[in-house]
């Protein structure tokens, strides 16, 4: 199939690609778009063959269910059964923006949306491009993010164009995507709110407006052994090629000379290794090959960089990369939930 990739300057939306790719979706083709959190893979959600090029297009498990995308708070009535309390509040605080919330659907979601579950995710983006786009194609767009199944999700149009160009109709570049992590999933059906998957809305903004929030008990730290209750949380996921290994320690010095150590055994053992610093670590790695991922005071610069760096370090064809733990404050537990996720939860405790 050709590809083709278009740019549009998200502050001068061009009418005429934005046209092109609604008519696409209308169709029931596939078009990658970016939005505030990561480029999704975008199909018109209530057609099933549409939805089914998406799973063929990542390679995605089938039981792994889909976001449904809305630009108008009236899009959503038709596709749930209700709308609790707590989501109302949700939503008139967070949308549009990076917050998913899962409803019970409606008849009119189709089951390959849901996976098999009695529950929709829904969420309404802020990204210009994102909400021009549904709207253009007047249908709620499923779109999960647009990148080969269990690889890094794409925050740059080249991600995306390295992942599926030949296998989607539309590829559209608008920029860097921004937060840089996906959306903050959660669940308003029992008592407290339930993060299933940690992202831009933090617990701690939650709390603010809730008081008590849980999290999904199979995504605290060290806690690998629950079933996760968002499908897609099970997966292995977010990995480069490249193995990832994390370290952990409550000083920086000696996590340094940790990784530092492990660097040059790898090294002698003929492994090309890469570390993935931090702007207050980088100075401890002088001659090792590190690329700095943030700033550890700014925790949101390391969001952002995060599925970069981890795509660089695969450009560069490093073997090993060598990663420091952060701690699971605020942003940092979605950088975290995602960086643990690339090494299949294993952590070296120096
Ligand atoms: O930021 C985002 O959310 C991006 C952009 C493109 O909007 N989309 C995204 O979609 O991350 P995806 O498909 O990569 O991740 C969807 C997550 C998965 O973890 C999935 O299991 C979960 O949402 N999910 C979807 N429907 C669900 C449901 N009914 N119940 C529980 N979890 C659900
Ligand atoms: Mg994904």
């Amino acid at each position: 199939m050709k590809t083709n990739v278009m740019s549009i300057n998200k502050g001068e939306l061009d009418k005429n690609v934005l046209k092109k790719a609604g008519k696409i979706l209308k169709e029931g083709g596939l078009v990658a778009f970016p939005t505030e959190t990561v480029y999704g893979l975008g199909a018109n959600a209530l057609d099933v063959d549409a939805v089914e090029n998406i799973y063929k297009a990542k390679g995605r498990p089938s039981d792994n269910p889909l976001i449904v995308h809305i630009a108008k708070f009236k899009d959503l009535m038709p596709l749930v059964e209700d709308i609790p309390e707590k989501a109302v509040i949700l939503m008139e605080k967070f949308w549009p923006g990076p917050l998913t919330i899962i409803f019970k659907k409606s008849a009119l979601v189709p089951e390959i949306i849901s996976g098999g579950l009695d529950t929709v995710a829904i969420r309404m983006p802020s990204h210009p491009i994102a909400l021009a786009l549904i709207e253009e194609a007047n249908t709620p767009i499923a779109a999960p993010s647009a990148n080969t199944s269990g690889k890094p999700s794409p925050t740059l149009a080249k991600h995306v164009i390295a992942d599926l160009k030949g296998k989607v109709e539309m590829i559209i570049d608008g920029g860097d995507t921004g937060f840089g992590l996906e959306s903050t999933v959660v669940d308003v059906s029992g008592e407290n709110p339930m993060i299933l998957r940690p992202g831009a809305i933090t617990a701690e903004d939650l709390e603010e407006l809730f008081g008590d929030v849980d999290l999904d008990p199979a995504l605290k730290y060290g806690e690998n052994i629950e079933k996760p209750i968002s499908p897609g949380q099970k997966y292995k996921h977010y990995s480069p090629k490249a193995e990832v290994m994390i370290f952990e320690s409550e000083s920086l010095e000696v996590l340094a000379a940790g990784i530092n150590e492990k660097y040059d055994q790898l090294v002698e053992a003929g492994k090309k290794v890469g570390i993935m610093s931090t702007e207050e670590t980088k100075e401890f790695y002088e001659n090792r090959f590190n690329l700095v991922v943030g700033n550890r005071e700014e925790p949101l610069t390391i969001a952002a960089n995060l599925f970069k760096k981890l795509r660089e370090f695969d450009d560069l064809k490093v073997d090993v990369i060598l990663a420091e733990v952060l701690d699971d404050e605020g942003i940092n537990l979605a950088t975290m939930n995602r960086l643990r996720k690339s090494a299949a939860g294993v952590i070296t405790k120096l």
